[in-house]
Parts: C-alpha cells; sequence; structure tokens
C-alpha cells in the first residue's frame, strides 16, 4: 500500500525543526471539527477564509465539519514580504456574499499579535451576522499586542517563526505538508 508518509521529499536548507508532522495536523484539525460541531449544533456555518495563509487549514478543516458549510474567501495582509508584523492589517478582496444574520467561523492559520484578527472581527461585525466565531490552526499568545481570542485554537507554540501548511516565508513554504520553524538567516 502506497501512503502520503512513504513518499520522500525533500527537506529546504533553510528548515529547522518540524513542529508538527502531517499526521499530527490531521488529527488536531479532526479534534477542531468535532468541538466545533458540538458548540455549533447542526446549523449552516459561514467559514471566512483569511487568504492566503488559511487556504489549507481551511480546505482540510471544512471537509471534517458535519454541518452544511458556505465558504468565503477575505484577504488581509499583515506581512508583505518581510516576517515582522505591521500593526495595520490592509482588507481586499471583499466578501462575495453577505453574512447578514449567518453563524461564521473565522479560520485563520495564525493568531500572533492579534492585529489581523481584531481587525477581522470587527470588519465582520458590522456586515450584522448573527455570531462570529474564529478558529486558528496556531496560536503564539507571547506575542500578543492586542487583546484577543480565538474560540478554536490547533496548537499554541512559542515565539517562533514557522512556515509550512499555508505559512510562508516570503511567499515561500506555503506547500510544505508539515508545519516547521525556518532559519529566516538562510532563507532567501
Ligand atoms: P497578527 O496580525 O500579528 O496576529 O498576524 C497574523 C498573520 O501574520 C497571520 O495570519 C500570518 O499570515 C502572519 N504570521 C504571523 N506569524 C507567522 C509565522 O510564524 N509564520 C508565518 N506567518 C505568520
Ligand atoms: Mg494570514
Amino acid at each position: 500500500m502506497t501512503t502520503g508518509d512513504m513518499r520522500t521529499r525533500p527537506m529546504p536548507n533553510e528548515i529547522g525543526t518540524i513542529l508538527f508532522d502531517e499526521s499530527a495536523i490531521a488529527n488536531r484539525i479532526q479534534e477542531l471539527a468535532n468541538e466545533i460541531g458540538e458548540q455549533n449544533g447542526s446549523g449552516e456555518i459561514t467559514i471566512i477564509c483569511a487568504l492566503t495563509g488559511a487556504l489549507i487549514f481551511t480546505a482540510d478543516l471544512a471537509r471534517k465539519l458535519e454541518s452544511p458549510v458556505k465558504i468565503d474567501c477575505i484577504r488581509i495582509e499583515s506581512y508583505g514580504n518581510h516576517s515582522s508584523a505591521v500593526s495595520t492589517p490592509e482588507f481586499s478582496a471583499p466578501l462575495k456574499n453577505g453574512i447578514k444574520g449567518k453563524n461564521v467561523l473565522i479560520v485563520d492559520d495564525i493568531l500572533d499579535t492579534g492585529h489581523t484578527l481584531s481587525a477581522l472581527i470587527s470588519y465582520l461585525k458590522r456586515l450584522r451576522p448573527s455570531s462570529i466565531r474564529s478558529c486558528v490552526l496556531l496560536d503564539k499568545p507571547a506575542r500578543r499586542e492586542v487583546e484577543v481570542n480565538a474560540d478554536f485554537v490547533g496548537f499554541t507554540i512559542p515565539d517562533q517563526f514557522v512556515v509550512g501548511y499555508g505559512l510562508d516565508y516570503a511567499e515561500q513554504y506555503r506547500s510544505l505538508p508539515y508545519i516547521a520553524t525556518i532559519d529566516q538567516s538562510v532563507a532567501s
């Protein structure tokens, strides 16, 4: 039998330690989907995927949710091509559908300083959804500058810059199937 685990894939030199491999991520996503399902019940969930980092996480999470799901995307940029955050995230690509009266679940890759999630919540609240919850795959509480927490958190990590599974460094490494630290002095 051929499984994903048996494939070998060269690891870029800049990659440091793998924090979460494919199976750890998959297991945690199933648990998150169960937690979300327990809180939400069987009603429809409108997922707002924060592009680009949450693309892969959203795709996997959405397929594990048992409720009916709608998916919309919003583009929000906090880092540009650098690894230090700017405090005013920029929105572009407005939502395709209205969210008035909907049960919204914001899905993002990582909660870091909190500026992005906080700005996203304020923005979406103005569109009068019935509820807003948030789910992030990773949480770096040590870096928080704005008081905001996610309702559902995949993994809490220390203050390290990580890539893979949607997360990038200067737009690279998003397609790595694992989440790993990166040696920024080696990365181009
Ligand atoms: P915040 O506004 O500082 O909370 O930043 C959230 C956004 O910054 C995330 O959606 C990511 O796009 C990006 N980000 C924060 N930390 C990392 C990291 O360690 N690796 C890659 N992207 C990160
Ligand atoms: Mg992001």
